[in-house]
């Protein structure tokens, strides 16, 4: 059995139909810049997220580099945002001349420690920057609490979250602006690249829409130094089509969780947690395992696509170094860096896949663990 890590193809079959005829509709028109499909998407992103503002961006890392120069966070200025991402939420923060300061994250879900952010603000903090990691949203009452105490911005990392909930509000509700990427993977993927800021705040909508575009008010009147980062019309015509069918997806892959949860049941490794006021819609399945590199390779040698979410912390990347951060400066997050697994999770998962999956990464534990028990011997 070949089992990969996701599988747009199977995607595609299941909407083919509806996706030819908008692909189809933006080329009859012929408005393939800031059509009438991007505007028509981002209506329904932003009520979908229930925000009163949705504009279409390049990229997820231009969503979150835009909302930033939106409102006016640049040097000077410090950024907190969790040590355990994806370097696009680092790189973003740089791109508008902020530093980065890293937080640990917590051991349980994974994203940002509340407790943590409260010792890192300085005077020169403007604003936090949680990440939703692997589809769980951070906890963000106490975040905004924290914000509104010490008058800092939050801008929301929603690049992994499309459809998540925290207390009954979608990820990317909660903070001051949320930015989310449409790249082809995410559980809301574009065919190619694409991004979105959602907010509640008309003026930064306004200053989002001239920055995308050449920082252009209108036509050949610039009254920013802009950019070129539209969200494409064929891009948004296909988000268009798949975001009506993301909630069923979602559940789906909210069903495939817990069907992984009964298959490993018992087994030797650590399975992702769901906190009781969050909807998890499991962007990413990632699970602990000992001998991580061992187990993976006995399952590629089954046809089994893996992936490590994500193997280098930002503190320890090479693109980092000048952040002056040092290997031990964040344990929470160097110990899930070196210990988790992600296994395939994507919508049309079928039982037969899981079962084989399951079935495979108990045998790779099992055989892997004599290893174990002689290198601890041996130390
Ligand atoms: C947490 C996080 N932030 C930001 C991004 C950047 O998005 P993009 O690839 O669309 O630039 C991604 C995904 O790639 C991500 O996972």
């Amino acid at each position: 059995m070949k089992i990969p890590f996701v599988d747009l193809q199977a995607q595609y079959t299941s909407i083919t139909a509806d996706v030819n005829a908008a692909i189809r509709g933006v080329i009859e028109r012929g408005d393939y810049i800031l059509g009438e499909e991007v505007r028509l998407f981002e209506e329904d992103f932003a009520r979908f997220t229930g925000t009163s503002h949705a504009v279409g961006v390049g990229s997820g890392l231009a969503a979150l580099e835009l909302a930033f120069r939106a409102y006016g966070i640049g040097p000077g200025d410090e950024v907190l945002t969790a040590a355990n991402t994806f370097i696009a939420t680092v790189l973003a923060i740089l791109a508008a001349g902020a530093l980065p300061i890293l937080v640990d994250i917590d051991p349980v879900t994974y994203n940002i420690c509340p407790r943590a952010i409260e010792a890192a603000i300085t005077p020169r903090t403007r604003a936090i920057v949680p990440v939703h990691l692997y589809g769980q949203p951070a906890e963000m009452e106490p975040i905004m609490a924290l914000a509104s105490k010490r008058h800092l911005l939050v801008i929301e990392d929603a690049a992994q979250a499309h459809g998540a909930m925290y207390k009954g509000r979608r990820a990317g509700s909660w903070g001051h602006a949320a930015a989310f990427s449409f790249y082809p993977g995410k559980n809301l993927g574009a065919y190619g690249d694409g991004g979105m800021v959602v907010t509640n705040d008309a003026a930064i909508a306004e200053k989002i829409h001239q920055l995308r575009n050449y920082g252009q008010r209108v036509k050949y009147e610039h009254v920013s130094v802009g950019t070129n980062s539209r969200l494409d019309t064929l891009q948004a015509a296909v988000l268009r089509v798949k975001l009506r069918q993301l909630d069923r997806w979602n559940d789906a892959r909210r069903e495939h969780a817990a069907m992984y949860g009964t298959l490993l049941a018992g087994a030797p490794c650590l399975l992702p947690t769901e906190a009781p006021d969050r909807t998890h819609i499991y962007h990413v399945y990632a699970v602990q395992v000992d001998n991580r590199s061992d187990v993976q390779q006995i399952l590629n040698t089954r046809g089994i696509a893996t992936g490590i979410h994500y193997p280098i912390p930002i503190h320890m990347q090479e693109a980092c170094a000048n952040l002056g951060y040092r290997k031990g400066d964040f344990p929470e997050t160097e110990r899930a860096a070196s210990r988790l697994l992600s296994l395939p999770m994507y919508p049309e998962l079928t039982p037969a896949q899981q079962q084989y999956v399951a079935a495979s990464l108990r045998e790779a534990m099992k055989q892997t663990l004599p290893a174990k028990i002689q290198e601890r011997a041996v130390s």
